[in-house]
């Protein structure tokens, strides 16, 4: 239910809130692929809803004053089983992108992972910020951009790469499509009164430093301010090819703690227990990719069942509340993770909307465990969950 408007970041109580409020602020293209998934976004709304079919069931009069969050997530301490996931282009969302996100996982001792397409360089989030973090891999068709990454992920000391395993061809964004939105963002007769109206953003992005996606502009001319779209990116500059031996390659070439993100069958969450990953993360993209594809939460029991005495098993996507963290680790996820739950703030107000967020992410989590009666993270299991 909705009472009173949302128009400063004072008014954000949930990340519904910011969502509103960076409705308001950012130029619609700009929102629109934040906001956006692939096709019907049937599968965007499912990642979401799926957490609506199970009841958490509270124990009660149990002493829940002795509250521990911390988990061990790819042998690195977490505060809380909450990893910002890794996301494109984010300081095209706010000008200060990735080193709001990367300070505000600093500050809550969280996991966060940057993007292949990050708009703020591997070296710099290395030499700046000591918490864990992975760097996220697309596999490109030029090996010797691939071979780049991982030598630069190692010498900036990331702790772990993640290994996208959805995107080997773009989803289908239609918004993206109507609203013209490209990376940089180009203006056309459609969107441009949009960027006019919302001048605070526009003089940011044109007065602050230059656009650039600094991981990949020693091989391409990505950052040379051309303006492609997502799609075409994907599609032109992905592998298509990419398979299991090449993902045990890559692995190899790392030598350190390796996770794939966008595994959802079991069969391949088996295949990846097998290679021995340290990591999985249960995704299909935020529903960017393949539209009508499971939610990883209604996948996670089978997985966990599967492979989760040999993996961690990571629930990312559709995350939007405390409670769905909950139901997700009482399913036997180690963590769950998400983009637009800190996105959205990360858009509307910089790093004082993700340290705003993140707050009510943890303190809902916190109250949840607290209502739930159980003090540390190991006591959620599943017969605190009911399916309707
Ligand atoms: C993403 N995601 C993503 N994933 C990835 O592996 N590499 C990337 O560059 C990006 N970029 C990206 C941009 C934006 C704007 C969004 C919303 C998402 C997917 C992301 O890591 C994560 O899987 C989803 O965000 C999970 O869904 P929720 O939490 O947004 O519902």
């Amino acid at each position: 239910m909705k009472i009173g408007k949302v128009r400063r970041l004072a008014d954000c109580h949930n990340i519904a809130d910011f969502r509103e409020l960076a409705r308001r602020r950012l130029p619609f293209p700009v929102f629109h692929y934040i906001d956006g998934a692939a096709d019907d976004e049937v599968t965007l709304a499912r990642n979401t809803a799926a957490f609506d079919d199970v009841d958490l069931v509270p124990d009660v009069l149990v002493g829940a004053d002795d509250l521990d969050t911390s988990v061990t997530i790819m042998g690195r301490e977490s505060a809380l089983p909450l990893i910002l996931s890794p996301t494109a282009l984010q300081r095209i969302f706010h000008w200060q992108g990735e080193r709001a996100t990367a300070a505000v996982a600093e500050k809550y001792g969280l996991w966060f992972g940057i993007s292949s397409l990050s708009t703020v360089s591997m070296e710099e989030v290395g030499s700046r910020w000591s918490g864990p973090k992975m760097l996220q891999f697309y596999y490109h068709r030029d090996r010797g951009l691939n071979a780049s990454l991982v030598e630069r992920a190692r010498d900036a000391k990331f702790d772990a790469i993640t290994l996208t395993v959805d995107t080997i061809v773009s989803g289908n964004r239609e918004r993206c499509k109507r609203s013209g939105f490209t990376t940089p963002p180009r203006l056309t007769p459609a969107n441009i009164l949009s960027y006019a109206r919302h001048p605070s953003w526009a003089l940011n992005f044109l007065f602050r430093e230059k656009f650039d996606l600094p991981n990949l502009s020693t091989h391409v001319d990505a950052g040379s301010g051309k303006a492609i779209s997502i799609q075409d990116y994907f599609n032109s500059m992905l592998d298509p090819g990419l398979n299991w031996k090449a993902a045990e390659q890559l692995r190899d070439d790392w030598g350190g703690t390796f996770c794939l993100k966008g595994i959802m069958s079991v069969a391949d969450a088996r295949r990846a227990a097998d290679m021995g990953v340290d990591a999985i993360m249960v995704s299909n993209h935020g529903g960017r990719q393949l539209d009508g594809s499971r939610a990883p939460f209604d996948q996670l029991g089978e997985i966990v069942e599967a492979v989760g005495d040999r993996v961690e098993v990571i629930c990312d996507g559709g995350v939007r509340r405390g409670t769905h963290v909950l139901k997700a680790l009482a399913t036997g996820a180690k963590a769950a993770s998400g983009g637009r739950m800190y996105l959205y703030a990360l858009a509307a107000a910089g790093e004082a909307g993700v340290d705003r967020a993140i707050q009510i992410m943890r303190e809902e989590i916190r109250r949840g465990m607290q209502l739930m009666g159980v003090n540390r993270i190991d006591q959620l299991t599943r017969e605190r969950l009911k399916r309707r």
